[in-house]
């Protein structure tokens, strides 16, 4: 049995010179973990930015919680619901401490409070020796997993998180992967994740989606879409076969 959607998407369009998404249906559910894979161009950031509220489909319905949204109106709630983390980390030019504590402060948690929990992300993300580092100053590493902790600090519903590991060392990697994985952390949240590795999304992800030429070419458990891919398109993905 599946829980309760957390985003349901219907005939979703996006057009700039040409068709970049056309997304027929999907479904993401409470408390899941899904990779969205595909190859470059096919429209994998597209979605997160329209799931977003950053880029407005041509076409299409969103439902948040069940609740369709339609482009207008106050936005606020919504926000509160869900962020994203982009591959190059954006970090607020403050302390590290700062960055994680700007999420609590914007849910209105009182200043000890803040700390204490400021510090347990900082401490989980192994950074608590950094808290008085300016973000400016940090490896790409740190800062992605500050990127993490501040993302995580909204307690958001919905995680969404494009490529968070592209550029790091391996060691790092397997950090943030571990963030990703610690339920106790993401604790009832839904997490959507763009890898362009397929390893990646193997490790990490309950469900796999995907994206080809901007639609949905296969969803499915993880371990049915890599053992056995019923899009021939999937299977040259992630054997590796595939040119673009
Ligand atoms: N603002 C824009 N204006 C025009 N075209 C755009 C814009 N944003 C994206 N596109 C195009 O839409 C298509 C999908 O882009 P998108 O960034 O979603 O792909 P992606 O799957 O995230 O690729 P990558 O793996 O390289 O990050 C691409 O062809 C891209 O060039
Ligand atoms: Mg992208």
């Amino acid at each position: 049995m599946n829980s309760e959607p957390v985003l349901q998407l219907e005939n979703l369009v996006k057009r700039y010179d040409r068709e970049v998404l056309n997304i027929e249906r999907l479904t993401l559910h409470r408390g899941k973990i899904y990779g969205i894979i595909g190859p470059s161009g096919s429209g994998k950031s597209t979605l997160l930015r329209i799931v977003n509220l950053l880029v407005k489909p041509d076409q299409g319905v969103i439902r948040y919680f069940g609740r369709s949204y339609n482009g207008a109106g106050d936005t606020l709630f919504l926000r509160r619901q869900m962020t994203l983390v982009f591959q190059k980390t954006l970090l607020f030019k403050t302390t590290v401490f700062e960055n994680v504590a700007y999420g609590l402060k914007a849910r209105g948690f009182k200043k000890r409070e803040i700390r204490d929990r400021v510090y347990v992300l900082l401490d989980k993300v192994g950074l608590r020796g950094m808290a008085h580092r300016q973000a400016g100053t940090l490896s790409g590493g740190e800062a992605q997993r500050v990127a993490l902790a501040r993302a995580i600090a909204f307690e958001p519903k919905l995680l969404l998180l494009d490529e968070p590991t592209a550029n790091l060392d391996p060691a790092n990697v397997e950090l943030m992967e571990k963030l990703i994985l610690d339920r106790k952390m993401t604790a009832d949240m839904t997490i959507a994740m763009v890898t362009h590795n397929i390893f990646q999304a193997r490790r990490v992800a309950d469900e796999v989606i995907f994206l080809y030429n901007g639609r949905v070419a296969e969803m499915g458990n993880v371990e049915q879409v890599f053992t056995a891919p019923q899009n021939p398109q999937t299977r040259e993905f992630i054997e590796g076969r595939m040119i673009y």
